[in-house]
């Protein structure tokens, strides 16, 4: 069955055909990156205006790639939450219209269960039960997948998420936008300092913190300032992002040994930085266990992991009302 997918739900317009969940036939995505980048993160406003322009575009791209006409589409799958709500509202209304237009039946999808399907797009050898890290701008989740559609969390994060402190850090830093991938750069030319917090607060849960690391930071950045020397951008950037995967790593291998999880996924934004990337093979290789992540390309917003999430929820149960809200909030308890 041919899945069409749409994510509007942050600063990605995204649409794509994807054949019985695993195969991509198309997969078009028109990035605002540029036109967010000189307010330094994304305004909403501007993300939800920019989707209403370029989703008929992205669809009509996405069918024409993958040679399809809507009446061959099975099933229209859309973000519904979380995220922005403008955006949400954008892609959520026009797949329903396009449902309804065409007689299809349509999904409503939860975007960080999406993040975990970019992983069953690439490996089509991955069996559940699993146990995935969704890293990204919004999200540090820790979840243990029994099956399709059934969740238990284990940990999220109690402040930001590993993304948005990339991207604040970053800023701090006075490097690019979206933070994330130019501090990633800056790291490989620097070398890991002294750590910046070293007592770890969460370390008998599952849980996350990065805002004590974010402040120990922007502290040290204050000290080089006052002292009127020049900053380490390179060191500095090292030793975040060190800290940043080592917390990952322990919480997720942790699990891994507590339940003896066989399979691990990486999934979301953050699950393109190199350095967490190759922690978490070499974590695995040490266990015996599998180990896989999304080529790059899949780690960030898509629709085509939407798609992918849309054909397995719908195959187990069934469409979703026409009048599903968007539900910017959507945890992973709350059913969509
Ligand atoms: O999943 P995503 O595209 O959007 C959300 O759903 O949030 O994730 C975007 C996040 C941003 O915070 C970005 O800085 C981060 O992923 N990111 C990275 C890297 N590439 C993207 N963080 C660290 N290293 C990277 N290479
Ligand atoms: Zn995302």
């Amino acid at each position: 069955m041919l899945v069409l997918g749409v994510e509007t739900s942050c600063d990605e317009t995204g649409a794509a055909v994807v054949e019985d969940g695993r195969k991509i036939r198309s997969n078009v995505l028109l990035s605002q990156v540029e036109k967010h980048a000189r307010f330094g993160g994304v305004v909403p406003e501007l993300a939800a205006r920019s989707h209403l322009e370029g989703i008929l575009y992205v669809t009509d791209s996405a069918l024409r790639e993958a040679g399809a006409s809507p009446k061959e589409i099975g099933l229209v799958a859309a973000t519904c939450g979380p995220g922005l709500i403008g955006g949400l509202l954008v892609g959520l209304s026009f797949a329903k219209a396009l449902a309804l237009g065409a007689g299809k039946p349509f999904f409503g999808v939860n975007h960080l269960e999406a993040h975990i399907y970019a992983n069953f797009l690439a490996h089509p050898e991955i069996t559940t039960p699993l146990l995935c890290l969704t890293v990204s701008g919004g999200h540090t989740d820790l979840v243990y997948m029994e099956d399709h559609g059934k969740y238990q969390i284990l940990g999220r994060t109690r402040d930001d998420a590993a993304g948005e402190a990339f991207d604040k850090v970053a800023r701090v830093l006075g490097l690019g936008y979206p933070g994330g991938p130019y501090l990633e750069k800056a790291a490989q030319q620097g070398k890991p300092g002294t750590p910046l917090v070293r007592t770890d607060s969460l370390a008998r849960t599952y849980d996350f913190s990065f805002s004590g690391l974010k402040t120990a930071l922007i502290n040290r950045v204050h000290h080089y300032r006052q002292k009127n020397e020049e900053l380490p951008v390179a060191d500095l950037a090292a030793t975040f992002q060190q800290q940043v995967v080592t917390i990952l790593l322990e919480r997720t291998f942790r699990a891994v040994d507590n339940l003896g999880i066989k399979t691990v996924l990486l999934s979301g934004g953050v699950a393109a930085n190199g350095e967490l990337r190759e922690g978490f093979a070499r974590e695995a290789a040490a266990r015996k266990i599998r180990f896989f992540c999304p080529p790059l390309e899949l780690c960030t917003d898509n629709a085509a992991m939407v798609a992918a999430c849309g054909y397995f929820r719908f195959r187990d149960g069934g469409s979703s009302p026409l009048d599903l809200p968007a539900f910017p909030r959507l945890s992973w308890k709350l059913k969509a």
